[in-house]
């Protein structure tokens, strides 16, 4: 069991971001630091990196804590806001170890939920477009119906994230807490984990490096990229605004897997050969989020094109 005490030397917390030192969550640490508010980050690094959050050691408002969520959290110190983004993220590393992402998913996110029933703090839970499985329904609105497999090798994600959703949503009639649930979509940007699978790091890895551009299946399958900046703003109007969700955030710029691969092989080095290999289980045919809800309700739309996005991208992983 985690005790925070005096880790925030008294304060108040205003943020307590679970999965802090992981891509998405050190950008939106930045973010809330750069408004002036304090800051407790908790990661167990399972995917997440120290040089994440280095450039904040001597920051007087950022605190961190090494734990893992599966096991149970209390606090001394009031919390405002909980922003539970702890999960690993990509295909590799969620079924590296299937059991732990289900456990992440359903115990990490009660024990989360615990905490916040304490000071009675905001809580944001971060899901995944996984829910709507291999749905081929196009745009994804919060209320299509779902094609999920309970016993494919992303079901230990996506079924996870369902139940996250399910435990969040009930938790909070339950305990009368106010929630927030966001179904996020593809998002990449600096910080991005250049080994961990995903297409765009997977592209630009292989370009870096004068590799073969790996396509899995035909390359006409579609997915929507949303650059860092918009997601963590989307985020943040979701946490300020008053409405509980679910509410999808993505960017609505659809791409082909093939399009991807030339317009990234072509910012790094158009002689590179593309390679085709069998599309995974269960790989979804298209990821394309419907955004009106978030339109409407979080006054929010992404603002960075992909190919701007990707240029910032491939700058920082030429670094
Ligand atoms: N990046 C995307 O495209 C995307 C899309 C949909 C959903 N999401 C969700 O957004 C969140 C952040 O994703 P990301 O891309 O930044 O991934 P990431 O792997 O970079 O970040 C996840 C962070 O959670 C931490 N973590 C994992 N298990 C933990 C545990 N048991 N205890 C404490 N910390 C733990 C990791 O160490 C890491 O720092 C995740 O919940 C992910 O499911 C991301």
């Amino acid at each position: 069991m985690l005790i925070i005490d005096n880790q925030t030397n008294g304060q108040l917390i205003n943020n307590l971001v679970f999965g802090g030192a992981g891509f998405l969550g050190s950008h939106l640490i930045d973010k809330l630091l750069k408004k002036g508010e304090n800051v407790l980050c908790i990661d167990n690094f399972l995917t997440g990196k120290i040089q994440n959050i280095k450039h904040l050691k001597d920051n007087k408002k950022f605190f961190f804590i090494k734990h893992d969520v599966i096991n149970p959290i209390k606090s001394k110190i009031p919390i405002e806001k909980i922003w539970h983004l702890a999960c690993p993220a990509s295909p590799i590393y969620y079924q590296k170890d299937p059991l732990l992402t289900i456990r992440i998913n359903y115990e990490g996110t009660f024990n989360i939920l615990n905490l916040a029933k304490d000071f009675k703090s905001k809580l944001l839970f971060v899901s995944s477009s996984e829910v709507y499985g291999t749905s081929r329904v196009k745009p994804q609105d919060e209320n299509i119906l779902v094609n999920l497999s309970t016993t494919s090798p992303r079901a230990c994600y996506a079924e996870g994230k369902r139940i996250a959703e399910t435990l969040v949503d009930t938790f909070s009639k339950v305990n009368n807490i106010e929630i927030r649930l966001a179904r996020i979509f593809n998002t990449y940007g600096p910080r991005f984990n250049i080994n961990d699978g995903r297409v765009i790091s997977n592209f630009i890895n292989q370009s870096l490096r004068n590799k073969r551009i790996t396509i899995y299946g035909d390359g006409k399958q579609t997915r929507s990229f949303c650059y860092v900046d918009d997601m963590v703003q989307g985020l943040i109007n979701l946490m300020e605004s008053s409405y509980s969700g679910p509410v999808n955030l993505g960017n609505e710029e659809e791409t082909t897997i093939f399009d991807l691969a030339l317009l990234i092989r072509n910012k790094i080095n158009p002689s590179i050969k593309i390679e085709y290999l069998d599309l995974p289980v269960d790989d979804p045919r298209y990821r394309n989020p419907c955004i009106q809800l978030a339109r409407n309700k979080l006054k929010w739309i992404p603002k960075i094109a992909l190919t701007e996005g990707l240029d910032r991208t491939i700058s920082f992983f030429k670094l």
